[in-house]
């Protein structure tokens, strides 16, 4: 029978000390927030060990704003509300009072929003203590030589309990082991213990660690990595979980085959995708939903987001892409910037300082040099000149360029938009195209040259020597 479970995400405290405009739950982190990776490990260690669970999350500060990003993105999430943040354990009675119907489940699981490192992994050890040793409750601890701000774990024959810093003699203080603040515990048990905590303490605060108690049947899952608890307070810490989880995203990719120059000054975002065989230089900035396909080189310096890049595709050094997609075996780059909507066809090839946003190039066009193609569509096997502009916007409205297949459009030439121009015309250096060209048309729309022996010397300014 599949066991029940709530998982409680505590989220209603302040963060006063990440100075950022925002509650501390939706502090950025990588692409994402704070809350979003504790939501996320959670539905993992559900769907892992087939448990049947609902997910709260404890909001007071801000709450509004917490409840708003959380439930556009997970609606399956329920709310408890804790009107003033009077401990940890007044943030649990917060969620038993929310629904009668959380007394009734197996277990329940206490992760706090500001920890995002912790994994499904961490999880689905401490449930299996949990039911191998038939223990009521686990606390997760870890070892700090130089513990700070963390409750200090104190082990009886059987059982445990918790002393925070505040509340710890000089003597308990020098003890390393320490509360991570990730907890699994029988409903039935906590429900119970919570009744007596009480608030005499140095905080005045209800700690939820005093339901942890010497005799009784719990226990203290000391993890070997302390940095997977880190909690996130200050700006600091921030970085340093960021970079925890960078790190173990390209670990991930190395595994699956991606090759690193540079690894440590490599930053790639959570939900990024790379296949194998493919080589990433150093100072690349790879972020939100982008995926690159195998066998891919991305250059030093670009910065890629949202964004498609096929097999055996290029990305020359400090190019930048932005909800773009560049098919197989194309190349962009050095210095191009393809914006949202660019679709670059197989081995066509986007020179530097190129800008193309919202066209469709086809297999193999090549915009080699200095260009802008905007809301433009130009066939396959076309070749765009060096200095090519696609005059795409009267001041209102954006207006549409087609250029056919085989095409050849002169360097330093200009189409005014709408326009239309068929497959294999010819268009002359330095033209400006107003008009649509059939197919197999040549156009040139430029000033005749006069040449005028001896004249230079009339417009070539020297300067008097003195
Ligand atoms: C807590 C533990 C401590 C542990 C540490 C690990 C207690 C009493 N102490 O201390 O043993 O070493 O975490 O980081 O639990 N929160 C609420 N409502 C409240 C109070 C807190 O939702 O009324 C939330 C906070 O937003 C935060 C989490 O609970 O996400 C932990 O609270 P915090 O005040 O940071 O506890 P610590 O003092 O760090
Ligand atoms: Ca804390």
């Amino acid at each position: 029978m599949n066991m029940t479970i709530g998982a409680v995400i505590l989220a209603a405290g302040e963060g006063k000390r990440l100075k950022l405009d925002a509650p501390k739950p939706l502090a950025p982190c990588l692409d994402k927030n704070l809350v979003d990776f504790p939501i996320r490990e959670i539905q993992k260690f559900f769907t892992q060990n087939k448990l049947i669970g609902i997910k709260t999350a404890v909001i007071g500060h801000q709450k509004e704003l917490v409840q708003s990003y959380i439930s556009k993105r997970y609606p399956d999430v329920k709310y408890a509300v804790q009107e003033r943040q009077l401990g940890t354990a007044d943030a649990l009675r917060a969620y038993f009072d929310s629904d009668p119907s959380t007394h009734k489940l197996d277990y329940t699981l206490v992760i706090c929003a500001d920890t995002p490192v912790v994994s499904e992994r961490e999880l689905t050890k401490m449930l299996e203590l949990l039911q191998s040793a038939q223990m009521d409750a686990v606390a997760a601890t870890f070892q700090d030589p130089t513990p700070k701000g963390y409750g200090r774990i104190i082990r009886g024959k059987k059982g445990f309990h918790i002393v925070e810093e505040k509340d710890a003699t000089d003597e308990q203080r020098k003890i390393t082991e320490v509360n991570s603040g990730l907890y699994l515990l029988k409903t039935s048990y906590v429900l119970e213990n919570l009744k007596s905590v009480d608030s005499n303490n140095k905080s005045g605060e209800f700690y939820l660690t005093d339901i942890f108690k010497d005799g009784l049947n719990v226990d203290a899952l000391c993890f070997p990595h302390g940095n997977i608890f880190l909690g996130v307070n200050n700006l600091e810490q921030l970085e340093q979980v960021e970079t925890i989880l960078r790190k173990q995203k390209k670990m991930a990719l190395r595994e699956e085959g991606v090759r690193f120059i540079d690894a440590p000054h490599t930053y790639i975002d959570d939900d990024v995708e790379i296949g194998a065989g493919t080589v990433i230089y150093p100072n690349t900035y790879i972020t939100g939903k982008t995926k690159i396909g195998k066998n891919a080189v991305i250059e030093m310096g670009a910065q890629i987001t949202n964004s498609t890049i096929a097999d055996n595709a290029r990305v020359l050094a400090y190019s930048i892409l932005e909800g773009a997609i560049l098919h197989e075996k194309a190349h962009a780059g050095p210095f191009a910037r393809l914006r949202s909507g660019a679709d670059i066809g197989p081995e066509a090839k986007i020179g530097n300082f190129v800008e193309i946003k919202k066209s469709v190039l086809a297999r193999g066009v090549k915009v080699s040099h200095l260009s802008y193609v905007g809301d433009a569509f130009i066939g396959e096997e076309s070749n765009i000149g060096c200095g090519f502009i696609t005059c795409n916007y009267d001041g209102a409205d954006k207006h549409i360029t087609k250029i056919g297949k085989n095409c050849f459009i002169g360097s330093d030439s200009q189409t005014v938009a709408p326009v239309e121009i068929g497959d294999n015309c010819f268009v002359a250096s330095s033209s400006t195209i107003t008009k649509s060209m059939p197919e197999g048309s040549f156009a040139i729309s430029r000033g005749q040259q006069t040449t005028k022996e001896g004249m230079a010397k009339k417009f070539i300014k020297v300067k008097e020597k003195k």
